[in-house]
């Protein structure tokens, strides 16, 4: 796990007289923060002119929003756009290293801030923390304090993956008679989320039911969280109205596929140069995220191997051309292995005991669960050789070895910058409309996971086309009738796959 910085440590010791209370590796790395952020805007089309429409009559005026999304430069301009609509942030990111230091810098600073006055929004997040700081300031994301200094929590929450509604429905169960803090942890996640959750009882007994009267609901980003989301209210576990943001076309056909299909690319290069023509890449999983970084690697000149075991996918996998078997059946030829599932064990210690010499492993998927790297660094017959952050060498007995990025997390996120704003913008688009969502229609909704409707999809689509130099074709009136559309409606029916 990285060391702190001297700058963190010490921005850190100042918590307690700050003004606006934050938790960044270097404030005065703002100024840079600020530049990227303002190209970043010119990139963000949807964000923009959301923040124009809605600049005015502030929908989400003095509601406090909680955030746990990578802390990018990205996610920046999220952030102010959610601030210019009227809200009260805090923020954390959802992942140990995908924080851009100079962009949590600059969100803290604000626009009209500097480093020793700072103006803007309280983040709490810096590349390399460890998990018990992850969770640390998770909790402190969700920390608001009211005017007579009582904590109090969100009326709403972005979320990534799940860990900030995950805190909060724990909480509330704790506080409700649940033992589950008591119970013996699986992993270090596992106790480091008990120990904050203990950490809160012992401060305030009542802070999370307090807050689950008051939270209007949560809106989430990526395929691993809805997933989680579906799971709670399967099993009537999910006490808040939910936004599915993935699966508007929007966001997963854009930012999972045209994303992932760049910013894959951008992670293994920065982390190791390596030549990607001629070379054989190893892609498990032929969802979003898989087919756009299968598409990225045999545009650069790769032999690609799929893996899937949903048959309709791996069918997709062969039409398009690829090569599909287990990954077992790869080891011999893989030079590059990358997991896309979401799903636990897809490269296991056995698989990287019998990868080629070199081989490049690493994870696009949202949790570290896909490659086995607990089991790798328990392994007494593995040595481990760091290289640089986020970029470890491991040699096995018989002399070869492989290449890891990020520990097996996100390394697109990790060992890069993520995706680019511009696939963000319509990920983001619809996380700002579903706050608002959320918010206007609060005395509607149920605990259940609701998706956009699809007019605010095609609505989003709208917002990005001239930024891409596209016009629409107009339907006449007689083109309409034939295709049976009514005015204000969208132009496809819930069952369209697009
Ligand atoms: P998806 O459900 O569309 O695709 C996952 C695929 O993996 C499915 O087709 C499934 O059949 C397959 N799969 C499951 N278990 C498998 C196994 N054992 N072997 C082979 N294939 C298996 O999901 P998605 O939208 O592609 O997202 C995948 C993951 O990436 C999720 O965790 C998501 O949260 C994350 N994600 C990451 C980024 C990023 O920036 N890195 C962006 C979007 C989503
Ligand atoms: N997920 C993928 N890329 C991202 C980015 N640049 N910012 C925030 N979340 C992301």
């Amino acid at each position: 796990m990285k060391k702190q910085t001297k700058q963190t440590k010490q921005t850190k010791q100042k918590q307690t007289k700050q003004k606006l209370p934050h938790r960044v590796a270097d404030i005065s790395l703002a100024q840079l923060g600020r530049k990227e952020i303002q190209a970043a805007e010119k990139e963000m089309p949807g964000l923009m002119k959301i923040r124009d429409q809605h600049k005015k009559n502030k929908p989400l005026r003095n509601v406090r929003i909680s955030g746990s999304l990578h802390m990018t430069v990205q996610t920046a301009v999220l952030i102010e756009t959610l601030s210019v609509l009227g809200a009260k942030l805090r923020w954390a990111s959802c992942n140990i290293y995908s924080t851009q230091d100079e962009a949590a810098a600059a969100v803290v600073v604000g626009q009209k801030g500097s480093s020793k006055d700072p103006r803007g929004v309280s983040v709490f997040a810096w590349k390399g923390e460890t998990i018990r700081e992850y969770w640390s300031q998770t909790l402190e994301a969700l920390s608001f304090l009211d005017a007579k200094g009582k904590l109090e929590g969100p009326e709403l929450i972005v979320d990534d993956g799940g860990d900030a509604t995950l805190l909060v429905h724990k909480g509330y169960e704790l506080e409700q008679g649940s033992s589950w803090v008591k119970t013996t942890s699986q992993s270090e996640e596992e106790k480091e989320i008990k120990r904050v959750l203990l950490q809160r009882y012992k401060e305030d007994k009542g802070f999370w039911t307090r807050t689950m009267k008051q939270l209007k609901g949560v809106s989430e980003e990526t395929t691993t969280g809805v997933q989680r989301l579906y799971q709670m209210e399967k099993e009537k576990k999910l006490y808040i109205p939910a936004v599915n943001v993935n699966d508007s076309v929007t966001k997963s056909k854009f930012d999972n596929y045209y994303g992932c299909k760049e910013s894959v690319v951008d992670g293994i290069k920065r982390a190791t140069d390596t030549m990607i023509a001629g070379k054989t890449a190893v892609v498990c999983g032929f969802g979003d995220v898989g087919k756009g970084c299968a598409k990225a690697f045999r545009s650069q000149g790769a032999r690609v191997i799929v893996s899937e075991v949903d048959p309709i996918c791996a069918l997709q996998a062969a039409m398009e051309g690829y090569s599909v078997r287990p990954v077992e059946k790869a080891l011999s030829e893989g030079d590059i292995y990358v997991t896309t599932t979401g799903n636990c064990d897809i490269i296991t210690l056995a698989h990287m005991k019998k990868m080629k010499d070199q081989a490049i492993v690493c994870n696009m998927g949202h949790f570290d669960t896909e490659i086995q790297v607990d089991a790798l660094d328990k392994d007494p017959s593995v040595v481990k050789e760091p290289i640089k952050a986020q970029v470890d060498r491991y040699v096995f007995k018989d002399g070869h070895a492989i290449i890891l990025l990020a520990s097996g997390r996100l390394a697109n996120l990790g060992c890069a910058t993520g995706h680019s704003s511009f696939v963000m913008s319509m990920s983001f688009s619809n996380q700002v409309i579903a706050q608002i969502y959320l918010w206007e229609k609060q005395k509607k909704l149920s605990p259940t996971v609701y998706l956009l409707p699809k007019l605010l999809d095609e609505e989003i689509a709208r917002l990005h086309l001239e930024h891409v130099h596209a016009s629409l074709t107009v339907l006449s009136k007689k083109q309409r009738d034939y295709l049976g559309l009514k005015q204000n409606h969208p132009f496809k029916p819930d069952r369209y796959r697009y």
